[in-house]
């Protein structure tokens, strides 16, 4: 179960973003919480996923895991980064990522405007702001 976290947090890309002034406490609060919902998602056999397999598979280095997609939008619901219909509740996206990084600038603005479009399905929706997430981190220990 542990092994959620290096696939959310600690496998993260170095960006822009990364140099700039975050709040750790914030940051890490938010990464505490993708991975309860990671484990919470885990113990419902329809949103449970092969933990070995979808780390392969964020690696880019397998194929998508049984459930991969179900389990991304359970954690994206159970965040509130979703709504129960499937579409994004990008009010709270945006306060969380003020949260971290205290003010919202054009390019975070355009990041966010990115990772919150609409995908054909609420799964696609969710496996994208999940790597968005991973994506744009912020590098910390
Ligand atoms: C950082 O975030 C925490 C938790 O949200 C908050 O309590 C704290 O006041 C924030 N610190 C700063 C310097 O903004």
């Amino acid at each position: 179960m542990k092994s959620i976290v290096a696939l959310f947090v600690c496998a993260l890309t170095a960006t822009a973003l990364a140099d700039a002034e975050i709040n750790e406490t914030a940051f890490k609060a938010g990464r505490d919480r993708i991975m309860a919902m990671s484990r919470t998602c885990d113990e419902n056999p329809a949103t449970a996923v092969d933990q070995k397999a979808l780390k392969k598979y964020l690696q880019s280095n397998g194929p998508a895991p049984a459930n991969g997609a179900a389990h991304a939008l359970c954690i994206t619901k159970n965040l509130g980064w979703q709504n129960e219909d499937g579409s994004v509740n990008k009010p709270v996206i945006t306060e969380k990522v003020k949260a971290i990084f205290g003010s919202v600038d054009a390019k975070v603005q355009q990041y966010i405007e990115e990772c919150t479009e609409a995908k054909a399905t609420p799964e696609d929706t969710a496996e994208q702001l999940l790597k968005c997430y991973r994506k744009h981190s912020p590098k910390i220990e």
